[in-house]
């Protein structure tokens, strides 16, 4: 099984140094993203999900590190901070923790004593989340397990497949640059998109051996806007409830439940359309094998701009150099992991 390695981001213009602490926390169970500008950083937090985030205090002698440990307190609210400070000791660790910050270190720090204190402070926050303090990101993930079981109690076949269009729609999603809101209603809409599927009035047909017959394919149709209904109509759900309605939509017109249109169907709608597809087409149904990547890749070449937006097909497809055998095998590792015998 694959395990969650704490995602940490470390900002400093001093190349050399956070190269070489980068790579010592390599080593020790992180994924390091470094990065040398505070305007860089800005857009790293606002793009993407940190676990922790180690700054340096001044930035080519202008102390922007104040205004960067606000912006990541908003974009992060999660994250553990750990400040870099040439600062004497007291001084700073009193503005540090005032301003914020969990911690901080004097420079020159030592990579593994920097390292022993991030994983200290996630343990620690873990802990916080054992005495009943829930961060927003980790209720998602409960409500989501949720959701998803829900899902695959009626379609048993699908398990997994919510849980990897989340996945594989939020990395598509921070391609695009989508805002952290933007992409935590995104990963809430993958995880809900079928959601729909469990109102539907005759719950067989979703697990029947063979094709559908045009009564029973018009009575799935229904599914995204009885999703998108049914999800309810809390604010914060709006967005979710809109990339729910449009999973099915295509880019030339030809989608339902209204067949809307290239920018008539959000980014994120787009996003989902496309990731949806890919997990199905590699996933075994009781009408269909799973298809091998090349054939999945044909079907999305002659889809561009017909079933999808082809510039998040490029996007998608340029994942799939990296990720699509690892992608195409999930399903049915699931699969197996979930203890459901494929069909047929
Ligand atoms: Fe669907």
């Amino acid at each position: 099984m694959e395990t969650h390695k704490p995602h940490v981001l470390l900002i400093d213009d001093e190349r050399a140094t956070i190269e070489l602490m980068g790579a010592v926390l390599g080593t020790q169970g992180f994924q390091v993203t470094l990065c040398h500008t505070a305007r860089e950083a800005c857009h790293l937090l606002d793009t993407l999900r940190f676990d922790a985030v180690v700054t340096d205090v001044v930035f080519e002698g202008r102390a922007e590190g104040a205004d960067l440990l606000a912006r990541c307190r908003e974009a992060q609210p999660d994250a553990v901070v750990v400040l870099m400070t040439g600062y004497p000791a007291v001084d700073a660790a009193v503005s540090a923790i005032k301003s914020g910050a969990t911690d901080y270190l004097q420079k020159p720090v030592d990579p593994i004593v920097l390292g022993a204190m991030v994983h200290k402070s996630l343990r620690e926050r873990q802990l916080d989340v054992g005495r009943g303090r829930l961060a927003f990101s980790e209720m998602v993930d409960i409500v989501s397990g949720m959701v998803a079981n829900t899902i695959e109690r009626v379609d048993p076949y699908t398990a997994g497949h919510g849980e990897r269009t989340r996945r594989y729609c939020r990395i598509l999603g921070e391609r695009f640059g989508l805002e952290q809101h933007t992409l935590e209603r995104l990963e809430l809409g993958a995880i809900a998109h079928d959601y729909g599927k469990i109102y539907l009035d005759d719950l067989g047909f979703l697990t029947k051996q063979g094709p559908l017959t045009p009564e029973e394919y018009r009575e799935v149709q229904r599914h995204p806007e009885l999703g998108a209904r049914m999800l309810g109509d809390h604010p914060h759900l709006e967005d979710v409830c809109k990339y729910v309605a449009e999973h099915h939509e295509k880019w030339d017109g030809s989608g339902y439940p209204r067949r809307l249109r290239e920018d008539e169907i959000s980014l994120p709608g787009r996003i989902l359309g496309v990731v949806e597809v890919f997990d199905s087409l590699s996933t075994k149904r009781s009408y269909k094998d799973v298809w091998e990547l090349p054939k999945t890749l044909q079907f999305f070449e002659a889809q561009r701009g017909r079933a999808f937006d082809p510039r998040v097909l490029d996007e998608f497809l340029a994942l799939l150099e990296v990720h699509g055998e690892e992608w195409i095998a999930a399903p049915q590792r699931d699969l197996e992991a979930a203890g459901v015998r494929p069909p047929g």
